[in-house]
């Protein structure tokens, strides 16, 4: 009775091999098949035949065999381009290939390694020789599946981290814009303005700066520091700031001195917001022709982004009403800002004010005052 010489149960680096190992073998000739076959069988081996090159990669393709042993003269391709269709396959390229022939010429076994053969034997061939070569390339092929499932897991472990991770900094990112904002809005509250003023000027910042062509990196920058243009008021008494109608000179020295203080506030970070946040906090009061506040700087000595939130925030003001002085009308402060073009403020800011306009007038209906209470508890908007 026929019996198996080996087992191929094994443990392979960790890997059960406890599948029947199978060997395919592309032959012509059906003799050399028939000893193949029944060699390989009685060495344990499940076997596979293909009696053409195309069959032969069909059943690479379809049975992913353990090793595949392969005749160079075929009736239809050589057995070294079988081997290179082979090796191509992402699927195979790890699969053993062992070059069958009667050519046992140096310039055949180049060509057949060329072509990405593992070993060569040349026929007849030895029983041994065969054994060994098939169970090393059997151990070989096993360390190197051990090693790609390593890699595999390895790669999903990686990308998994790089998610939490990107997840962790989106969620510090997040809580540390909010806290920007809200830092903007403990600066409002002891003034006459409401947490609705921030809103509107954070919107009408990003429209004026999308309208200048400014990239959206600094749309959202812009978008996120002019809530804390005004942050310096918390270092202004009361008495200014809260004072009902016309400030004194002396008293509007002091007044102007909350520029400075808002910028000492937030001087000193890396972080893109709080720069900006910076920059719009010292020049928000700085006018075009050089009349501005704490610095008269003129001109593009005025950072663009100050001389957006100038105007975004002369609007607001004159737009919304105070204890002292109800709303001014639309028309009116629509006129204020042309008559002010070249002067206090920016052509170019102007132009793109007046250019989007109808999304500045719808905003400025959406975030009332008066809806300033349900406002408090809104989210922030997405970045
Ligand atoms: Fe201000």
């Amino acid at each position: 009775m026929e019996h198996k010489e080996r087992s191929h149960r094994s443990y392979e680096w960790g890997m059960e091999m406890n599948h029947e190992p199978k060997i395919l073998v592309v032959d012509d000739d059906p003799m050399n098949l028939m000893v193949l076959e029944a060699t390989l069988k009685q060495l344990g081996y499940g076997v596979l035949t293909a009696s053409t090159g195309k069959e032969g990669i069909e059943k690479a393709q379809q049975e992913k065999p353990s090793i595949i042993l392969l005749d160079v003269m075929l009736p239809d391709i050589s057995g070294f381009q079988v081997c290179e269709a082979v090796k191509a396959q992402r699927a195979l390229a790890n699969t053993p290939v062992v070059m069958v022939t009667a050519l046992g010429d140096r310039e055949s076994r180049l060509k057949g390694l060329e072509a990405g053969a593992d070993e060569y034997l040349v026929k007849p061939i030895d029983r041994v020789e065969l054994t060994l070569r098939l169970k090393n390339l059997l151990k070989v092929k096993a360390y190197n599946e051990y090693l790609e499932g390593m890699r595999n897991i390895l790669e999903a472990e990686v990308a998994k981290r790089t998610q939490e991770l990107q997840r962790a900094y989106e969620k510090l990112d997040e809580a540390y814009l909010e806290i920007i904002h809200r830092l903007g809005r403990a600066a409002e509250f002891r003034d006459d303005e409401t947490g609705a003023h921030i809103q509107r000027m954070s919107h009408y910042c990003r429209i004026l700066a999308r309208e200048i062509g400014l990239p959206p990196e600094k749309q959202k920058e812009i978008f996120y520091a002019s809530p804390m243009h005004d942050v310096g008021k918390i270092g202004i008494p009361d008495g200014i700031l809260l004072k009902r109608g016309p400030l004194s000179p002396e008293e509007f020295e002091i007044m102007k001195k909350h520029t400075i203080i808002g910028a000492k506030i937030l001087s000193g970070s890396e972080h893109p917001v709080l720069k900006m946040a910076e920059t719009l906090a010292l020049t928000h009061h700085e006018r075009w022709d050089g009349s501005g506040y704490p610095h008269n700087l003129k001109g593009k000595e005025i950072p663009l982004e100050g001389r957006i939130c100038s105007l975004a925030d002369f609007f607001d003001a004159c737009t919304s009403p105070r204890a002292y002085r109800p709303a001014i009308k639309i028309e009116e402060v629509l006129g204020i800002i042309k008559e002010a073009k070249g002067k206090h403020f920016d052509p170019l800011v102007v132009k793109a004010f007046f250019k989007a306009l109808e999304e500045i007038l719808a905003t400025k209906e959406k975030y009332t005052d008066a809806s300033e209470g349900e406002r408090r508890t809104e989210k922030l908007p997405p970045r």
